[in-house]
């Protein structure tokens, strides 16, 4: 569809407005409030990883001096590369490299596609070989999350794999240590290996009781790593 310029600045600012409203701490509140930030980077077609990234944020600002910085990323296609507008109708806006020179840690979500993670943040996560070049993101923590239909359909395969170009790039992989109870509980989803959720056939279950706290012990567990790096002096936000 062909947009004006004045049309997508109309709508690109009515997008920011919603989307600084439904946030707890804004971009620019968290400057003024000197608060460091956590990017939440997911792509979700039907709202389950979206979900994840909301308790996700939830935990990172349960530390003191830390707030999320919730992203996703544009579809991919098969036909064609479309350039679409930097703020979706609904929902964040799309990550841009500087987001991750921003934030002191990531958190990285995707729906399970075949067992792994999918084309739409690959395709993010493929043109950030500038970043790589520079060692921009070495010594700041990341983890990952994901939600499957089905309960043996690939959770640990996607996680583990979506850790791989995060190492590349010299990032402190964190997962989600035993003393959560609820790993040990959990009848859905729940991994050391990151937090993931079991969306069911038509990707409609909400996230069990289990898979909220681990989404949130995670993001927290994220925040107190970033804050040691800091406080260590061993990475530095743009
Ligand atoms: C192309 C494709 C591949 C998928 N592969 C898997 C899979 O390997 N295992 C699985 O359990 N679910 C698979 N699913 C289902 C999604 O992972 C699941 O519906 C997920 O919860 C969707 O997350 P979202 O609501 O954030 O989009 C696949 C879905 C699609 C469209």
């Amino acid at each position: 569809m062909m947009h004006t310029a004045g049309d997508a600045l109309v709508r690109e600012n009515s997008a920011k407005e919603n989307y600084h409203r439904t946030m707890s701490l804004s971009r620019k509140d968290a400057r003024i409030d000197s608060m460091n930030e956590i990017l939440v980077l997911y792509y979700s077609r039907h709202g389950a990883t979206a979900a994840m990234a909301q308790q996700i944020a939830r935990g990172i600002e349960n530390v003191a001096g830390f707030t999320a910085r919730i992203r996703t990323v544009a579809e991919v296609s098969n036909h064609c590369e479309a350039i679409e507008d930097s703020i979706p109708d609904s929902g964040p806006p799309y990550a841009q490299a500087d987001d991750l020179l921003d934030c002191a840690g990531l958190a990285l979500g995707s729906p399970t596609r075949f067992g792994n993670m999918s084309a739409a943040l690959k395709y993010f996560i493929d043109s950030t070989s500038p970043l790589w070049l520079q060692g921009a993101l070495i010594g700041k923590p990341a983890s990952v999350f994901t939600s499957t239909s089905s309960l043996h359909g690939g959770q640990e395969t996607t996680l583990l794999s979506m850790m791989l170009p995060l190492l590349h790039h010299g990032m402190l992989l964190s997962g989600i240590p035993y003393t959560e109870a609820d790993l040990l509980k959990t009848t859905s989803g729940g991994t050391p290996y990151g937090a993931s959720h079991v969306a069911g056939a038509d990707s409609r279950l909400p996230l069990s009781e289990e898979e909220m706290r681990l989404c949130q012990a995670q993001g927290e567990r994220l925040a107190n790593i970033a804050k040691a790096q800091l406080d260590a002096g061993l990475i530095r936000c743009r």
